[in-house]
Order: C-alpha cells, then structure tokens, then sequence
C-alpha cells in the first residue's frame, strides 16, 4: 500500500461512453494515475435510483464491460489504478446510513441534479424515489469510503462533491477527524456542448460521439453537427462562439494553427461547412484511433476485464471494511456492541460452567 494521497471517482454503468466523459473527467484520471492511488467504481446502485427494474440489472453485464473497455481504452491502468464494483464492496452501503444521519432532507430535495436525473430518467417530481433523493449521499459514502482527497468529475457532479464535503466536516466535527475533506477536480470542459447544440452531451438526450463509435459513424455524426443556424451559405459570416463544431475542434483538435484559420474564415464568411466538419470528423478519428485500438485489443482477451473489476473489488473491500471499522470506533458503536458481546459471553460461560 502506497502513502499517496487518493482519488475516487467512477460512473453509472449504463453503457459506453462518450466524448463528454472524456474532457469531463476520464482525461484527468488518466492525468493523475501516477501521483495518487487511484480507486474508479462502477456505480451500479447508483444505477437503481434510476432504473431499480430486473430488465437494467440484467443489462449491466454487458454496460459494466463496455464500460470498463473504455476505461482501458482511455489508458487507465489497471496495474496502477483499481477499477471495482460498487455493489460488492457491502461496507459502503453502511457507510451510507451513517451519513444520511448527516445531512438534511431540504439540502438533498433543492440539488438541481436530482430533478435533472430524474427528468433524463423520465420520472415525474411525485414518482422520485427516497433512494434517488439519496442519490449525493451514497456518493459521499463512495468517495470518503477510501478517504479520498480528489474527486475528478464533470461539472454535473459537483454538487454533490460539495454535499461530500458537508458530511465530511460533520462526521469530523460530532466523531473526532476520521476523513479529509475531498476537492472536486474539474475537466478541460466541464460539460461538453452535445452535437445537436443542446447543452450537454449526453446518452439519453441522443446527441454523443461515442469513444468507441467507429471512424464512419463519427464522420457521419460530425456532418449532421449542429452549427451556426444562420449560415445558409458559405460565404455568410458565422458565430464560431458558442458553435459546437469550433468548441469540439478547441477540445479535440490539436493543430492549433489549423483551427485558427478555420475560425478566422468562418468569422469571415470564408468557408464552407463541410471543410470545417470534414477537418472535425479527421481530428476526432486521430484522437480516437489509439483509444479504438487499445479497446479492441483489450475486448479479445478473454476473462480479462472481470480479471481487473474481480481483483479491484476485492482490493476496495478491505479498505472499505477498515474505513467502517474506523467509523465505528469513533461513533463509539465498537463499544456498545463489544459491551453487549462480553456481557452475553460471561453469562453463558457461567451458566456453562455452573451445569
Ligand atoms: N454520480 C456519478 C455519475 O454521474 C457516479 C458516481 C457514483 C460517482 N459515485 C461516485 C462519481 C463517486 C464520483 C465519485 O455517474
């Protein structure tokens, strides 16, 4: 065990990912593997807030590997970095109940992040249920799990790092200072703008590009981008501010003097979308080939990703055991329990004894 300092942080699996998780946050985790100890879950209870019926339980078999294909595409490494599943690390879930003792109903019901998940998730305001409501506190539960310092995510989580932090200071301030108050840690974009000019990129809003979609589907993608609705002709001046096209070729392009002349013409009605587009969709293969490649290669070794979530979760179980253990000490619950068991224990050694 190393004395690095950690970070956790991890995602629903509800399948594959997207451009969007990568600027938001895969791109930082990946960035930071060799300064902390890295721990990525795979939230699926976080899932069931959303989706508790046996039809996404049955599904996860299939999202959590294509899941976790894109984290090694990306280049997390499992070698330096421990990949688990949520549901089979069980301390986690008391963890959760302690920490439900620790903040309001109030704070958690005015999140804008549960109304916006459950309308993604097309649950009406009466229908949302008490386990979405503790949506941020099973996530505190997660990243205080492994004490960790920096939670790397996208702008969508950082309420709930913020709520983290709430019930990091609380636990602290009634128990004694068991876990250190994490930081949220921000991507290059913080929520990527989705290829229909919706705000956000995002699976249930249909409007992604996939890290695994393959060269054609990007390219095809890409010319039915969004751009600036006001340009019918090429030689109409056009918003490069604010344009989808222009925003993914400042996150994924990095001929820089290549954008720069592309923004200048546009600006000046000097050019034609399709140059723009046809240069997006190339930058967007370039960038994604090495990550298409090393997920192939990962997907043809049998066994292997269950391998790496096997030997994570396994690895996470015993700092989560530890982490609870911790807690109850300083709650004092040890006690209460030790108490009762060594009382119980001496009466029935001497009633034993006594015949
Ligand atoms: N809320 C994250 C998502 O949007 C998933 C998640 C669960 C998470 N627990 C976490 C993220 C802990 C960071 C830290 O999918």
């Amino acid at each position: 065990m190393s004395d690095r300092k950690r970070i956790l942080t991890g995602d629903r699996p509800t399948g594959k990912m997207h451009l969007g998780h990568y600027v938001g946050s895969l791109q930082n985790r990946v960035r930071l593997q060799d300064e902390y100890d890295c721990y990525f879950l795979v939230a699926d209870l976080h899932m069931l807030t959303t989706r508790p019926q046996k039809e996404h339980i049955d599904a996860l078999r299939v999202n959590i590997r294509e899941m976790v294909l894109d984290y090694l595409a990306v280049g997390i490494d499992p070698e330096r970095s421990t990949i688990y599943l949520q549901s089979a690390v069980h301390a986690v879930y008391e963890i959760n109940l302690f920490f439900e003792m620790l903040v309001t109903l109030p704070r958690l019901t005015r999140l804008p992040s549960i109304k916006d998940m459950a309308r993604a998730a097309g649950i009406d305001e009466e229908s949302v249920p008490f386990g979405l409501i503790g949506y941020p506190v099973l996530q505190a539960a997660d990243i205080l799990m492994p004490r960790s310092a920096l939670v790397p995510v996208g702008q969508d989580n950082k309420a709930h790092v913020e709520i983290t932090r709430e019930i990091a200071r609380r636990f602290n301030a009634y128990y004694g200072e068991v876990f250190p108050v994490p930081e949220a840690m921000i991507g290059d974009v913080p929520t990527l703008i989705g290829t229909d000019g919706q705000a956000k990129m995002s699976k249930s809003l249909d409007n992604c590009i996939f890290l695994s979609d393959d060269p054609r589907v990007v390219e095809k993608t890409v010319r039915g981008m969004f751009t600036d609705p006001n340009r019918t002709r090429a030689d109409i001046p056009g918003r490069v501010e604010g344009n989808p096209v222009f925003i993914y070729h400042d996150a994924f392009n990095p001929n820089t003097d290549e954008v720069d002349d592309l923004k200048e013409r546009y600006l000046k009605g000097a050019v034609g979308d399709v140059e723009v587009k046809t240069k997006l969709a190339a930058a967007l293969n370039a960038f994604l080939d090495p990550i298409r490649q090393r997920r192939a290669d990962y997907d043809s070794r049998p066994g292997y990703v269950e391998q790496v979530i096997y030997e994570g979760t396994l690895r996470t179980q015993e700092i989560a055991n530890d982490t609870v253990s911790e807690m109850k000490k300083a709650m004092g619950l040890t006690g209460v329990w030790n108490r009762i068991s060594r009382k119980a224990r001496d009466r029935m050694r001497k009633a034993e004894a006594a015949g």
